[in-house]
């Protein structure tokens, strides 16, 4: 226990504790030193509570006057405590909200939306009119063997057509494998895989050694469509193509069929899209290949042409965002500018 020595209580001894005491409160920054000085000054061991104690031990006469004296102090430190921590209350909540700030004219970060590409939106758009009259949709590969490219599809092996076509061989030549020059292998495939009868929209890339340009890229896509039922004929063709054309570019289209020549065909025609809004005015425009598929298609896939008939078309996708968006360079689809994609926004 410490046992101090009495000290007696003088007017410079208490006024000298009061001075120490008020230059403690006024130097106190914060409330945790605010704190520290109020349980040093005015705690169980401050001088002002020593010289309180001693009043104890003084002459009777002058209890009044010293208590009184002592008494003052003790309220006059004690009121400056509490008014600094009032002042300091305040101060660190002004400086709380000021730190929690939120600047609510600050520019916001700028995130750019993304957008989904016009040839997507365009290929389900086909898809979703395909879909609509009961069709199915067919896959197949991109890297495609020469077989199901070519062969299959009725071109001879010296065939002028499969020289026509500005085709990507796979090294080694040996391995027969291409980039898929069109989408007409999925009719093979299809074919091959289903049960009759068959209505297959089989959209996706194809690859031809084109440079890029305005009208041409090296990738590019199509959307292919393959009918094989009983009795169809060049009519339901028509009608299909009409349906799909009115449908996709509205009620105004109008197709036309021009006689051509597919191995893959026959009879073929060149497909014809007009429509009186087109940028360029009222016009043709070359839209697709078509036909009723080769007999020799239907045999080799074991269908018998005698009872079974089908009709096919095959037209350019980026052709036919062109026409219907008003898009003038394909590049612009291949480039990969968000800008271009955002103003299709989310339909085309
Ligand atoms: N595959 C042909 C091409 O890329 C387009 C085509 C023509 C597809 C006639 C067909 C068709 O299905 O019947 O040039």
């Amino acid at each position: 226990m410490i046992v101090s020595e009495p000290t007696p209580i003088t007017e410079d001894g208490v006024s000298a504790a009061v001075d120490a005491a008020l230059a403690a409160v006024a130097s106190a920054t914060d409330s945790a030193s605010l704190k520290q000085v109020r349980a040093e000054h005015t705690g169980e061991r401050s001088t002002l509570a020593r010289l309180n104690g001693e009043l104890r031990n003084v002459a009777p006469d002058q209890k009044a006057s010293l208590g009184k004296l002592v008494g003052q102090a003790r309220g006059r430190v004690n009121q400056a405590v509490a008014a600094r921590e009032q002042e300091l209350v305040v101060e660190e909540e002004n400086a709380r909200l000021a730190a929690e700030t939120v600047d609510v004219t600050a520019v916001a970060t700028a995130y750019r939306p993304g957008a989904r590409h016009p040839l997507t939106l365009l290929q389900e758009r086909v898809s979703d009119v395909f879909v609509g009259m009961g069709w199915e949709i067919a896959e197949g590969p991109e890297v495609e063997s020469e077989w199901f490219n070519f062969d299959a599809l009725n071109f001879d092996a010296d065939h002028p057509a499969r020289a026509m076509q500005d085709t990507f061989f796979v090294d080694p030549v040996d391995s027969h494998l291409v980039l898929r020059t069109h989408t007409s292998p999925v009719q093979i495939r299809a074919l091959l895989e289903r049960e009759l009868p068959v209505y297959v929209l089989a959209p996706g890339r194809t690859y031809r050694t084109d440079e890029l340009d305005a009208t041409h890229t090296p990738v590019f896509s199509q959307f292919e469509g393959l009918a094989v039922d009983k009795g169809l004929t060049m009519a339901h063709l028509r009608g299909t193509l009409e349906h799909a054309a009115r449908t996709l570019f509205g009620d105004e289209a109008q197709i036309r069929l021009r006689p051509s020549y597919f191995p893959f065909t026959e009879p073929s025609a060149e497909l014809d899209l007009w429509h009186p809004t087109f940028s360029g005015g009222a016009r043709w425009i070359e839209w697709g290949g078509c036909g009723m598929v080769h007999p020799n298609l239907l045999r080799a896939a074991g269908i018998d042409p005698e009872v079974y008939s089908g009709f096919a078309f095959g037209m350019g996708l980026e052709r036919t965002l062109m026409f219907r968006s008003d898009v003038q360079d394909m590049r612009d689809m291949v480039e990969g500018d968000i800008r271009f994609s955002q103003q299709f926004g989310m339909v085309v």
